[in-house]
């Protein structure tokens, strides 16, 4: 196994401008779910990703479509693309799956690597461009520059540093397991994707960070890194047998088959200049002044609402998708025919859809009590009890057409919201604390209010951000 070329080579960053990079945070996910517009356009992908990014995110998706992002799990507000890798699951000895938690969504890295035979020169890949790196097949170590692309960081913030490793480390890690992939960065300077999503990319001809492009791929575009932490260590006290317990999505107990996706959704001469001129050597964002960044309550609150109809969270029997465990060391194969759904069904909400049982309709998630200051000024009732009927019911008692829920336990009633406090398309992830009386419904957040009001005429719930067809 070899140490990943990256490990060594960040540390040459520090010497000056050339060596530069920002990197862009990207919160809680924007969904988990089968899909993935690169390899499975308009169905049910094959397994389920952890995306992030912009939500324009769809089953099928064009460069407009990232443009049309409402919100944004990732902080640049210039930068719409999304990102995604399989999801972790850990494997219980009895059999069951359950989802591993993200510790946030992922750090992307763009490395501003210079090709030594371009004068410098690095461009932005261009709008519409997309590629994948690594291959959910791979289930050992294949001694080439895209499987060294590809380490897992085992973060142990008070011990001693261990070497990263190219498969999952087979040791509980303190601060979680860091996935880490590096895409190629040498471009054909003709095709935005290729039927493998791969071969109009490349790496550099003799490592994957660094170094000239091959003469196939002339232009160096710039070095786009992942890093995707889990919480492994929640399941410390899990481990049994002699192997560790962690899988991703696609049946893979090895790691080797970790593989990400990229799909270019920038403000491509905003990422351009940023290129040419944000030259912090530790990766600043906020010194790089064309990108300007969102806060975090709109890049936390950024959700899309999943549409395949199976569960992907709580203890499952089988991995979503037709997915049985593959060990290897062979390539793994595609597995068909098990009952999954392929069909794209209709989005589940977050929100408690009471129009017909209440004839209330939900108008959305809104900062509350920012200085003290409620937004809905009437009564109130707060308890462990609560369900978003009881609130409404109790409003609507009170004399009141709206109701809004919070942290868990409270409710507040009113008639009317400043507009310049309404809820906006955005937040719906910062309204998602379980009722105290219904764990199954959401009841605000801390700070943060989930409203409902009385129909007036036909109701309709406030549309948030489905994932495309
Ligand atoms: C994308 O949007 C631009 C600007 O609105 C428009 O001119 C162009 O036709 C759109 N392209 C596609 C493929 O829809
Ligand atoms: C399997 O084991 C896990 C962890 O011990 C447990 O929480 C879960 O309920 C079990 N599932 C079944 C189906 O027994
Ligand atoms: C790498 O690419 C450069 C630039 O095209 C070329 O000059 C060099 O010979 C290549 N090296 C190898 C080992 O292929
Ligand atoms: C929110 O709920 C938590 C847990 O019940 C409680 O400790 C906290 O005081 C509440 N916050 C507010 C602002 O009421």
């Amino acid at each position: 196994m070899r140490v990943p070329a990256h490990y060594i080579s960040s540390l040459i960053l520090w010497v000056g401008p050339a060596f530069a990079f920002f990197k862009v945070p990207c919160s809680t996910p924007l969904v988990i779910e089968r899909a993935d517009p690169l390899i499975s356009p308009g169905v049910a992908s094959n397994h389920v990703h952890t995306i992030m990014g912009g939500s324009g995110f769809g089953f099928t998706m064009t460069y407009n479509m990232t443009q049309a992002s409402q919100c944004n799990s990732c902080s640049a507000i210039e930068d719409k693309s999304n990102y995604w890798v399989a999801a972790l699951y850990y494997h219980a000895k009895n059999g069951s799956f359950i989802q591993v938690p993200q510790n946030g969504g992922a750090l992307i890295y763009y490395e501003q690597r210079p090709d030594p035979t371009t004068n410098g020169v690095i461009v932005a890949p261009p709008a519409g461009f997309r590629m994948i790196a690594g291959s959910p097949f791979d289930r050992q170590y294949k001694d080439t520059i895209e499987a060294d692309a590809r380490s897992f960081a085992c973060l142990n913030y008070d011990g001693p540093g261990t070497p990263q490793t190219n498969g999952f480390p087979t040791r509980n890690c303190p601060n979680g397991l860091r996935a880490q992939i590096y895409f190629p960065s040498c471009w054909d300077g003709v095709n935005l994707d290729s039927p493998d999503h791969k071969s109009h990319v490349a790496y550099p001809n003799q490592t994957y960070d660094n170094g000239p492009c091959p003469a196939t791929h002339p232009v160096r575009i710039i070095s786009i890194f992942y890093e995707v932490t889990w919480h492994t260590e929640q399941f410390a006290d899990m481990w049994y047998g002699d192997s560790q317990p962690f899988v991703f999505s696609f049946g893979d107990p090895t790691g080797y088959g970790l593989h990400g996706d990229f799909l270019n959704g920038w403000d491509i001469s905003v990422l351009q200049e940023a290129i040419d001129t944000c030259n912090d050597g530790g990766g600043d964002i906020t010194d790089c002044s064309p990108i300007h960044l969102y806060p975090d309550t709109v890049t936390d609150g950024c959700l899309l609402e999943p549409s395949i109809e199976e569960e992907t969270e709580g203890w499952l029997n089988a991995l979503p998708g037709c997915n049985p465990i593959q060990p290897g060391p062979d390539d793994a194969t595609i597995v068909t025919g098990c009952s999954a759904p392929t069909e794209i069904g209709v989005p589940q909400h977050y929100y408690t859809d009471v129009t017909s049982s209440l004839g209330w309709e939900w108008i959305g998630c809104a900062v509350d009590n920012a200085g003290g200051v409620r937004i809905l000024t009437g009564s109130s009732v707060r308890g462990t009890d609560m369900t978003v009927e009881r609130c409404i019911q109790t409003c609507k008692a009170d004399g009141y057409t709206m109701a809004g829920l919070e942290n868990s336990t409270e409710c507040y009633c009113g008639n009317s919201v400043d507009p310049a406090k309404k809820p906006t398309v955005t937040p719906m992830g910062n309204c998602l604390f379980p009722c105290s009386g219904n764990t199954g419904q959401k009841c605000g957040g801390y700070g943060f209010i989930g409203i409902y009001q009385e129909c007036t005429g036909d109701c309709h719930n406030m549309q948030y951000p489905v994932v495309p067809h």
